[in-house]
């Protein structure tokens, strides 16, 4: 009998081909053992990584890529993986799935490692490196904005499970706070540090704007060391603003003139109310437009700024 109840099974995008240990195969042969310590312990550390299509050029650019990479090797790192393949050739392979695949559209690319067949929670092999690809467009409420709420679970701790470690284990948290979120009518979560000030939220780093200077919190705050964010410090201070790394106090985020999110899955997102305060007029404020914008002409190649920062699929 058909189960009303159940949540209906989410459509996998169309992905032709993957990359498993640096060998391309068909998306239907990437199989994970149900014994696999990196499913059952969530020994598993990965990455998620954009790319955008730029027409005019005919072309695919990947943002920051070895970046996100290196970040991927220190996560295993930290997390003792047995060693992961060179950078270099992790980059390649990231390049040749998407290539597999020939899109041309806006792409996301998640790089992931982990301890593959059979162990126990202390096992650091055999890993699994597999990068897989599909097409992602523009975040939603770029234009428009997006309602966040300050969230009553708490950051996890350099202590406990490191938050600049992107590890799998670590998204419990930022579920748990999304779904609450949601559950209030919000789209995500800003979740304050143990000692109640703002760290970050579920998928993306926070930057509020007052009086004009860029705020954000400081790396120290229980976040994921950000690429987007160090992009936003990055061409903010090249535009003659000034941003600033301190803690900020959740009063602040409801006193604040401008806020966004951002990272690479929600790009520049405006945040246009704290839970029951409406930032600024209520619309994208005029810096995080202006952020926008430079980091738009970065990631799709318009822009002779950086242009190390950006690779080309074709
Ligand atoms: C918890 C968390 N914070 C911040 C970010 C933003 O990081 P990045 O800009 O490197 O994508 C992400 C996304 O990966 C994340 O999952």
């Amino acid at each position: 009998m058909k189960d009303e109840n159940k949540t209906p099974p989410k459509r996998v995008p169309a992905i032709r081909t993957v990359t498993i240990n640096g060998e391309l195969v068909p998306y239907e042969d990437a199989r994970v053992p149900i014994t696999a310590p990196g499913l059952t312990f969530a020994v598993c550390v990965f990455e998620g990584i954009r790319a955008y299509w730029n027409e005019d050029q005919n072309q695919l650019f990947v943002f920051r890529l070895n970046e996100h990479l290196e970040r991927l090797h220190f996560s295993a790192k930290m997390i003792q993986l047995d060693p992961l393949p060179p950078i270099d050739d992790l980059c390649k392979q990231a390049v040749e799935t998407v290539k597999a695949n020939e899109y041309r559209a806006d792409t996301y690319i998640r790089p992931q490692a982990f301890v593959d067949e059979f162990g126990g929670m202390f096992a650091k092999g055999p890993v699994t490196t597999t990068i897989a690809a599909y097409p992602r467009s523009r975040m939603r409420d770029f234009h428009d904005g997006t309602k966040v709420c300050v969230s009553n679970w708490r950051r996890l701790s350099d202590n406990a499970s490191p938050p600049r470690v992107k590890a799998t284990a670590n998204y419990l948290s930022s579920r748990l706070a999304g779904l609450d979120a949601q559950s209030k009518g919000f789209e995500t979560a800003i979740i304050l540090s143990e000692s109640g000030k703002v760290s970050e939220s579920t998928g993306a780093c926070v930057f509020i704007v007052r009086d004009g200077i860029l705020i954000t919190p400081p790396v120290t705050a229980g976040i994921l060391e950000s690429i987007t964010r160090d992009t936003m410090m990055i061409i903010a201070r090249e535009s003659g603003m000034t941003v600033v790394e301190r803690e900020i106090d959740r009063t602040e985020l409801y006193a604040t003139d401008e806020a966004f999110l951002c990272g690479t899955g929600k790009e520049i997102t405006p945040i246009i109310q704290i839970d029951q305060f409406v930032v600024g007029d209520g619309a994208p404020g005029s810096i995080t437009k202006i952020l926008q914008t430079a980091y738009d002409d970065l990631v799709c190649g318009r822009s002779k700024d950086h242009e190390d920062w950006i690779t080309p699929v074709y």
